[in-house]
């Protein structure tokens, strides 16, 4: 058994969580640590809000409350919503909570005394009459690219274009309207460029491993050559930066949020947290491809300069993006479908959405969500073959046997599923679990979804084959034999079906009338020199009662959700 923790980006408590964030990260993130717990593994599967950055402050000061009122709201929101949709973290903790605030100044103070940062002076925008130094976001002006003059500091929305504060024509602060002045600050930076010799390529130059996506991002930031980066920012919200005269300055949230996650370990674990941090235990990041640098390169360096026995990453399974009905989400214009509406509006459907955001999941490039598609995979792949699949063979079963199995007597051509005679592993094992569990460990959890849904197709098509309600009429013998295959299929199916569509999973569990613990379907989900395990229920078992699976979405549903996607859209 090994430590394996596994962190979900910190979302921003600045909005609602949107199906993005759940098809890039939290998705996958929650099928990878029900497997592992599956697998008998000791999981800590970890996340929180990130509640300091400038985007929070924005939006306070825009919504006229204070920078707090904002993250409790949303931190609420995010947090519940994630609980309904199954997401399995072991703790949902907060940056702005006080373990946090001191775990992250006790690591900002021990790379301070070893020396890690260089303390530079710079000249940064300074708003005189608000008496603050200005984020980049702080300042307005207009864009030198396309002379649109709403741009921002860091960035011109209109066109695109990455900016700095300097080049900004006619700038101006966000908070009072004034000319901003320049000024004198100091900063404590990492000195990434140094880093990067000593530690960045060769640690890095070993990831080849890792996604294609995430490995080639990190090495065209190498190729670049990586700058200093400031470590702690002139203002008001945020973590206090613990030094000596550093009043008005606070840590840079991404210098304290991935510290975020071993905070988290510590709020849960008080007394073991850190062998959760240290030793052999394994770290798995899962985040979306904005947060590769974050997380392949600054945290990793932090970590690395920490030393105390402190683990690096093991894998980073970084995705793209999702884009929805053919244009980039948005959460300022308000294009994006908002989980906490999704799971108002479209009650009991839970799974659908997990089903359909891992059908399309991001993993390799751009994807695209749309609601037509949504409809298609519920009501084709969900009804039409996998409840359809079920909802036969219990009926039936019910039917004939009272809902309980049947003797089975010798194997019979050509009515047996697979070769029962095969000397070697398992054949369905070798054909389906097996291939599951692999494209699993590989972090390619839609095509492992895929391969999934392939043994509710092959026992849709057995069915078709055999015809029970047919054979039924003739030789009872024959009939006794497929439906008692078929029960078998459905019984790995819900065991296979459980980290992707956990409610659904267990809804089918219960139809079949089985309880099994977690330790129970270990040999399911060992791989390996395991060869795994095909589970059958035994002759008298009884069944529980037939029950549908999934509805079907009819299509003024969707019709109403599209309707409103473009209604609330902002122009
Ligand atoms: O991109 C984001 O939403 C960040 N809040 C992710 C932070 S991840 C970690 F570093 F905390
Ligand atoms: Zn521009």
């Amino acid at each position: 058994m090994s430590k394996i923790t596994i962190t979900a980006a910190l979302p921003y408590a600045n909005g609602p969580i949107h199906i993005g964030h759940l098809a890039g990260v939290y998705i996958p993130a929650d099928i990878h640590a029900r497997v592992q717990r599956l697998r008998g593994e000791e999981v800590l599967f970890i996340c929180g809000s990130d509640e300091h950055g400038v985007p929070i402050t924005l939006r306070a000061r825009k919504e006229g409350v204070t920078s707090q009122d904002v993250v409790n709201r949303y931190h609420k929101i995010i947090g519940d919503s994630f609980k309904e949709l199954g997401i399995s973290f072991d703790i949902y903790s907060r940056t702005s909570n006080a373990t946090h605030k001191e775990l992250s100044q006790v690591f900002f103070k021990n790379l301070y005394e070893k020396g890690a940062f260089k303390e530079i002076r710079s000249e940064q925008y300074f708003d005189e009459q608000a008496g603050q130094f200005l984020a980049d976001r702080y300042i307005v002006g207009t864009c030198p690219s396309c002379k649109n003059e709403g741009a921002y500091g860091d960035q011109c929305e209109k066109c695109g274009s990455t900016l700095s504060p300097t080049e900004l024509l006619n700038p101006k602060s966000a908070l009072s309207g004034t000319v901003p002045v320049m000024k004198e600050t100091v900063n404590w930076y990492l000195p990434l460029d140094e880093i990067q010799e000593t530690f960045l390529n060769e640690w890095l130059g070993g990831k080849s491993h890792w996604k294609s996506n995430v490995f080639g991002q990190c090495k065209s930031w190498l190729n670049e050559g990586l700058r200093p980066r400031a470590m702690t920012r002139d203002l008001e919200w945020g973590v206090p930066v613990p030094l000596e005269g550093a009043d008005g300055k606070v840590l840079y949230v991404w210098f304290e949020a991935p510290i975020g996650y071993i905070s988290a370990t510590k709020e849960l674990r008080p007394n073991d947290w850190e062998q959760w941090w240290t030793g052999d235990s394994h770290l798995v990041h899962f985040i979306g491809k904005d947060n590769i640098v974050f997380h392949c390169i600054i945290f990793p360096a932090m970590l690395y300069l920490r030393g105390d026995g402190y683990v690096l990453p093991e894998q980073v399974p970084a995705n793209e993006f999702l884009n929805l009905e053919g244009q980039k989400i948005s959460t300022s214009r308000n294009w994006a479908v908002w989980l906490n509406e999704y799971l108002e509006e479209m009650p009991n459907r839970k799974d659908e959405l997990r089903y359909v955001l891992t059908s399309i999941a991001p993993e390799t490039k751009d994807s695209e969500f749309t609601w037509k598609d949504y409809q298609t995979r519920v009501n084709s792949e969900l009804v039409g073959i996998l409840g359809n699949f079920a909802n036969r063979v219990l009926v039936l079963m019910q039917k004939y046997y009272e809902g309980v199995m049947p003797a089975v007597g010798a194997v019979r051509e050509p009515y047996a599923l697979f070769d029962h005679g095969s000397a070697g592993d398992h054949p369905m094992v070798v054909e389906y679990l097996r291939p599951v569990v692999d494209l699993l460990n590989n972090y390619q959890f839609r095509d492992a979804q895929f391969k999934m849904m392939e043994l509710a197709r092959l026992g849709n098509k057995y069915l078709a084959e055999h015809e029970p309600w047919k054979l039924v009429k003739t030789d009872a013998e024959a009939t006794a034999m497929v439906l008692s295959e078929a029960v078998q299929v459905l019984y790995n199916l819900a065991l296979l079906m459980e980290p992707f569509m956990p409610d659904a999973s267990s809804r089918l569990l219960s139809q079949l009338g089985v309880e099994v613990s977690t330790d129970d379907k270990q040999p399911f989900w060992l791989s390996g020199p395991q060869p795994g395990k095909w589970f059958e229920l035994a002759e008298g078992h009884t069944l529980g009662a037939a029950g549908l699976l999934f509805q079907k979405i009819e299509d003024d549903v969707i019709e109403a959700q599209i309707a409103k996607l473009q209604a609330t859209a902002a122009r």
